[in-house]
């Protein structure tokens, strides 16, 4: 098992990375009287009944949301503290996150707010909730027109990643969580993305050495960034990289039409041309950028009609200052450098894919 430390005292914990992992959880879990399993209906049928099959009626209850974008709202946290409520949840207890980024960002945020604020842990079952969601401590929902509107900074007591679990993951949730794997590369670590072009295939097919690497790399490179920055002050901001367009297309296409990563993929996409044509990064780079992004397989469209809509939204952005829309832009190799641009001006990046 690797063990992979959050030096954020006092709210540190340990991301915990092995194959099989979920089938002992339960002897890795403290701190609590009781567990409330948080999760959602297809992941619940995979692997949540079989989780709480073995612990006492009284350690554990199991709260199973809709699958999908859509449930990440205030209504369904609602459903969930009153849920808990009716179970006599109290602070002795805590609450166990199994499943991919939806649930984990529901389930965080109803850890922070329930009875101001119980225990939680992570049990990620997306390669996105594995190598990003889970880590870091964000917690939210959407509201109609803001991605990750109401939320909080709210760490967890520790992570159980088991890599096993992606086996059933379909391929279109395993490509948006490549969008993630390839944001740390461009922010973080240009080895990194050489790695990633070098085993793309054996990534694609799961194979648990390429596997197990690339969600190691990914947490550590996470874990670093958010020991120096908890609260995205500073350098936490550059995990945004792709993600000023990529929230804007989710709102305007509708939540749930592209998945979360599938956005991230077309915004990494759009900012890499926005900082080819700033000059930031030459052609070469650009086309490298490019060319990983495109082995996803994904089709990158989006409809130019939006274009007014996806203004509107970035207008809205949580990082803008002084009135102008925040970019993480690559400016080279495994580094990036935020940009701040008018409306206006940003227009003219937007042309079609
Ligand atoms: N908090 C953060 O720091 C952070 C970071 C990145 C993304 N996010 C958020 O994460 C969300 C996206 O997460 P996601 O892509 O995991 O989406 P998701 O939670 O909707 O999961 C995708 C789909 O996969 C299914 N699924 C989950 N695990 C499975 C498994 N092992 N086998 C088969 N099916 C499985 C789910 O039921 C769901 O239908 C977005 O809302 C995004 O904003 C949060
Ligand atoms: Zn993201």
């Amino acid at each position: 098992m690797k063990r992979l430390p959050i030096n954020l005292e006092p709210r540190g914990y340990t991301i915990h990375i092995a194959s099989g992992i979920l089938t002992s959880i339960s002897s890795h879990l403290e701190g609590a009287d009781a567990w409330i399993v948080i999760t959602d209906e297809t992941v619940d049928s995979l692997y949540g009944q079989k989780l709480v099959k073995d612990w006492n009626h009284d350690e554990a209850h199991t709260i199973v949301l809709p699958p999908g974008e859509n449930a990440k709202n205030l209504k369904t946290v609602e459903v969930v503290l009153n849920r808990m409520l009716d179970l006599g949840v109290t602070r002795s207890s805590g609450i166990l996150a199994l499943g991919g980024g939806v649930v984990g960002d529901v389930a965080g945020f109803c850890a922070s707010v329930y009875m101001r604020g119980i225990p939680y842990v992570q049990v990620p079952t997306t390669l996105l909730a594995q190598v990003d969601s889970s880590v870091g401590g964000k917690t939210g929902v959407n509201l109609p027109q803001g991605k990750n509107a109401v939320g909080s900074f709210y760490q967890p007591q520790g992570v159980y990643i088991d890599v096993k679990t992606l086996a059933t993951l379909p391929m279109r949730h395993l490509i948006s969580g490549l969008a993630e794997v390839i944001k740390y590369g461009v922010i973080y670590d240009y080895e990194f993305l050489g790695y990633l072009q070098q085993h793309f295939d054996d990534i694609l097919r799961l194979e648990e050495d390429a596997a197990t690497k690339i969600i190691t790399r990914c947490c550590e490179i996470k874990a670093q960034i958010v020991a120096e920055d908890e609260k995205e002050e500073g350098i936490r901001k550059i995990l945004n990289y792709g993600h000023t367009v990529g929230h804007a297309l989710e709102i305007a296409a509708g939540y749930g039409q592209y998945t979360h990563g599938e956005a991230v993929l077309i915004g990494m996409l759009v900012e890499a041309r926005m900082s080819k044509e700033l000059g930031l990064i030459d052609i070469e780079y650009y086309q490298e950028i490019v060319t990983l992004i495109q082995r996803t397989g994904f089709e990158l469209y989006f409809d130019a009609n939006w274009r007014e809509s996806l203004l509107d939204n970035m207008k809205k952005d949580k990082k803008n200052r002084g009135g102008k829309i925040s970019f993480i832009l690559p400016s080279r190799k495994g580094e990036v450098t935020e940009i701040l641009m008018a409306k206006e001006e940003v227009a003219r990046f937007l042309q079609a894919l």
